[in-house]
């Protein structure tokens, strides 16, 4: 077993990234999968979605400046094999410091080096902020492969072509040469307006091999549920987002050949 390393980036804000990081690594695990979510993100949305409170000072920020390890800020949620690595506003300040410092791209990976070696961790996801930012970057950097959440919406497409150049630029620059895009899933798709069909269909036009055939609804328990402090399968697991959370996981595993255990 070696562990995968996926960051969920879009630039675009409130497209479903922490979501999709939430809800996918909580389906993961449920599969037995061991996963960790890490929250790269100083709105920190993905550790309130999961019921933990923010703490001063829990979040990547001190690991980025080469201060903390991975191990130290790791701890467990109410889901079985789900671990999380919390964020809180500290992390903004990453943004300044981060860019005067040596391998300023590479921080988050020379971090997690030390983690990902111990192979105690199928996946880690990363729930990026809604920027392509240092933070970002710095995902993009460690990631093995990127999943973008894409919203049904008229503009997506453009958004898609500036993170897909992003992706070309990191591995002509060598910054992360192996860097592959794992997919891109449409979130809030609603299959009663024509918009949600042709961006869905120019996505395919474009990206047939990377889109996801799992298509996230848009539902209401989906969000609900992190004012609740729970992933969708906590919280009505026999809703329709469930199923859609559910369906992906199974969509990502079997994209990589991966092994898994019956739930
Ligand atoms: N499938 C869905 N159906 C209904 N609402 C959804 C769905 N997916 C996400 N939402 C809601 O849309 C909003 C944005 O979603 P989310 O926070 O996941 O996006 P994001 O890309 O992480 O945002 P940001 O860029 O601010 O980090 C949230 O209020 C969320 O609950
Ligand atoms: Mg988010």
């Amino acid at each position: 077993m070696t562990t995968r390393v996926i960051a969920l980036a879009n630039q675009k804000g409130g497209v479903g990234k922490t979501t999709t990081s939430v809800n996918l690594a909580a389906c993961l695990a449920e599969r037995g999968q061991n996963v960790l979510l890490i929250d790269f993100d100083p709105q920190a949305n993905a550790t309130s979605g999961l019921g933990r409170e923010k703490q001063e000072g829990r979040s990547l920020y001190g690991l980025l400046l080469g201060e903390d390890s991975a191990e130290h800020l790791i701890s467990p949620t109410e889901i079985p094999r789900l671990d999380l690595i919390p964020a809180e506003v500290n992390l903004a300040g990453a943004e300044i410091e981060i860019p005067r410092l040596d391998r300023y791209l590479h921080r988050l990976r020379d971090g997690l080096q030390p983690l990902v070696e111990t192979n105690r961790y199928n996946q880690i996801i990363i729930d990026c902020p809604p920027s392509l930012g240092v933070l970002t970057m710095n995902a993009l950097a460690a990631a093995h492969s990127l999943i973008i959440p894409l919203q049904s919406e008229y503009y997506a497409l453009e958004g898609l072509s500036v993170i897909v150049r992003l992706v070309q630029q990191l591995r002509d620059s060598g910054a992360n040469p192996a860097l592959e895009i794992d997919g891109i899933v449409m979130t809030m798709f609603d299959n009663r307006t024509a918009l949600s069909r042709q961006v869905w269909q120019q996505v395919r036009e474009h990206f047939e091999k990377q889109i996801y055939d799992t298509l996230i609804p848009r539902s209401v328990r989906l969000s609900e549920a992190p004012s609740h402090g729970k992933p969708i399968i906590l919280y009505d697991s026999n809703s329709t987002g469930a199923a859609a959370y559910r369906q992906l996981a199974r969509e990502f595993l079997s994209r990589r050949g991966a092994k898994t255990p019956p739930p």
